[in-house]
């Protein structure tokens, strides 16, 4: 027992003597906090973001605040709920500091529905960041599952509020973080203080997790250009006195200027200090390699196959396996020895002695002294390590219409979607969706699903335009089967839905059958018999006659040759009756020529006493 709270306190004092340094270079992550409500409290003030839990980068949430009756602090768990009723605004739970933790406060309030807690500081002080408590280990469980974002509030706007609220006030809050990180250019920048070391229990497991889970996006925005990512060690340096001593020679490399905590806290089992350094050093040289090679992204794949590969727990934490694991990944091995160099070595490592640099903060960020740490475009990230709450805090920082896809992709639900469908418009029968879940909220934008485009407000109504509108759900037109024939309302090259030939209707939600025999509309003639059916009518002609289709009528089974036949002798009898006509008329046509030149040349001889009327004879007794 002595002997191991002198090594803790040894661990401490190597701890204080880090950290004499960052005293008062600690940043705290303000935020802005807007009351809408009631007007004597209109304004912006700040408050912290917590260090857990999840916040809205890049969001807005509007909710009202309630003080308990009773568990003023939040230290214990409430009987009563503050979940909104559908409709209602979000409940933000406001609660008194001090006590217990601000995670296990956090985690109450989440557990009876707040959607977010306000921690009224309880003296007058410049703010801090509430942080996860490193002690809790035991019950870190509930820390993972930590997902309301909270915020420290100063003790003036605390007593304002409870104020306001005694007197029956309500009170309306606007929690804003959408500047929450700075968002210069097209690129985020962002580094993860990381450690090798899988044997730390929860908090390594969920750092391991979070490589995993985060990889994909990682290598996305990495490898399209949208974000320069670093990854950082944290190592310390033996204190002089100490440097020959047995803890600083098991935990320590390159004679004492570098050293980590010994993995399992015991000297004189499993793995020490010293290995954690020099495989920290390993992932920090394959990244150096790697992004020499223009491919900095292959350290994701390093990181998360070494820790799936050579776990501490099967003893293959050492060189041999980190070696086939870059063999694998086809990264220069001989680069990456160079790098390291000799860990026994009394010289300075440059990649390690840079990293020692870098801890110390500088600008908007604090010295790092927390593991795990994300820093996104020089500011320190606040929240939980988890992927999608990762994801929109880098995709914040991007210029707002200058985010990659990734960032405005499902990856990044925000489930505003599953709940009424998010007021957008939608056609459950054809499952598509007008929701889309952003890192900034839901957006309702007419989708195109299997490459038809649906063009609308988005809200009320989307339809189907294109070539393939038809594909989908019909193009939202009337389409039936029936007895194997199938009809419907839809056209690609049509806009609208219109019901098909032998089918009336609004095309959308029916096409009626037409009967053609009742409404006379076909198959009328004496000799036809007319039946409906679905979507056309079957004619049918008694007497042994044929039914034709072209002219709705009936003819004589053997009708066709016979109509060709009388056709030719109809042709025959109409040209000889227009021969005979033809040669009747001529005939008529040389008597009256006749005659009126026998006329003529009579009337040279006697006059004639009616020259108007036609001489059907000569009056020779004239003459
Ligand atoms: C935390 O969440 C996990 C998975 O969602 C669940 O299995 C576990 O029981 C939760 N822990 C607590 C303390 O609620
Ligand atoms: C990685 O490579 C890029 C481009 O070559 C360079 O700008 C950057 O500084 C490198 N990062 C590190 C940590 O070496
Ligand atoms: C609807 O589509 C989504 C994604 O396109 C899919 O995950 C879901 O299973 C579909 N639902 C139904 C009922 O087809």
């Amino acid at each position: 027992m002595r002997e191991m709270g002198k090594k803790l306190g040894l661990l401490a004092w190597v701890w204080f003597m880090l950290c004499g340094f960052c005293v008062g270079r600690f940043v705290v992550e303000k935020n802005s906090l807007k009351v809408s409500s009631p007007s004597a409290l209109n304004g912006v003030y700040e408050c912290a973001i917590g260090n857990f839990g999840v916040p809205q980068y890049g969001g807005t949430m509007v909710g009202t605040v309630v003080y308990p009756k009773a568990n003023h602090k939040a230290c214990n768990d409430f009987d009563i709920s503050f979940k909104s009723k559908p409709g209602g605004l979000p409940t933000f739970l406001l609660a008194d500091r001090g006590d217990c933790y601000f995670t296990l406060k956090a985690w109450n309030a989440q557990k009876a529905g707040a959607a977010a807690i306000l921690v009224a500081d309880d003296k007058v002080e410049p703010l801090i960041t509430m942080d996860t408590p490193e002690e809790e280990n035991a019950k870190a469980e509930y820390l993972q599952n930590i997902t309301i974002p909270s915020a420290l509030i100063s003790k003036s706007l605390g007593d304002s509020i409870r104020k306001a609220l005694s007197i029956g006030e309500m009170v309306n809050i606007n929690l804003d973080w959408t500047e929450a990180l700075p968002h210069p250019d097209e690129r985020v920048e962002y580094e993860f203080w990381t450690n090798s070391n899988d044997e730390c229990g929860p908090k390594c497991e969920s750092q391991i997790d979070f490589v995993k889970n985060f990889k994909g996006a990682a290598q996305i925005l990495e490898k399209k250009g949208y974000s320069q990512f670093t990854p950082h060690y944290i190592t310390w340096y033996c204190p002089e006195a100490f440097i020959f001593s047995k803890q600083c020679k098991s935990q320590c490399i390159n004679h004492g200027r570098y050293c980590a905590p010994d993995p399992e806290q015991d000297f004189n089992r499993g793995y020490d200090g010293k290995d954690v350094v020099v495989q920290n050093l390993r992932q920090a040289c394959f990244f150096k390699v790697a992004n020499e090679s223009g491919k900095p992204w292959l350290w994701w794949d390093y990181v998360t196959d070494f820790a799936i590969r050579c776990p501490m727990k099967e003893k293959k934490y050492n060189e041999e396996c980190s070696n086939q694991v870059i063999k694998s990944l086809d990264v220069d091995l001989k680069k990456i020895e160079n790098c390291v160099g000799d860990p026994s070595a009394d010289v300075d490592n440059p990649v390690l002695k840079a990293e020692q640099d870098a801890q110390i903060g500088k600008g908007t960020r604090g010295d790092v002294t927390i593991l795990p740490t994300l820093v996104i475009n020089n500011r320190q990230y606040r929240g939980k390590l988890d992927k999608v709450a990762v994801l929109k805090a880098i995709c914040a920082g991007f210029e707002e219409t200058t985010e990659p896809a990734i960032c405005l992709s499902e990856d990044i639900e925000t489930n505003e979607c599953l709940h009424n469908n998010g007021g957008c418009w939608q056609d459950k029968a054809a499952n598509v969706t007008a929701c889309k879940d952003t890192f900034r909220g839901r957006v309702c934008e007419c989708p195109v699903v299997q490459g038809v485009k649906f063009v609308g407000d988005g809200y009320t109504h989307c339809e189907a335009t294109g070539a393939l509108r038809c594909e989908i759900n019909n193009g939202g037109c009337w389409k039936k089967t029936h007895d194997g024939a199938t009809y419907s309302a839809c056209a690609d090259n049509s806009k609208d839905c219109k019901c098909p030939q032998g089918f009336k209707g609004d095309g959308i939600n029916t096409c009626d059958d037409v009967d053609e025999c009742k409404e006379k509309i076909a198959c009328q003639c004496p000799e036809c018999k007319c039946k409906n059916t679905w979507g056309s009518y079957e004619c049918s002609c008694s007497g042994g006659l044929l039914y034709m289709q072209e002219h709705d009528t009936c003819i004589s089974k053997d009708g066709k040759t016979e109509v060709s036949w009388s056709f030719i002798w109809i042709i025959i009898l109409g040209l000889a009756a227009a021969g005979v006509g033809g040669y009747a008329i001529y005939k008529y046509r040389i008597r009256r020529y006749m005659d009126s030149e026998i006329r003529a040349i009579m009337a040279q001889y006697m006059p004639l006493d009616n020259q108007g009327e036609i001489p059907n004879h000569v009056s020779h007794g004239n003459v």
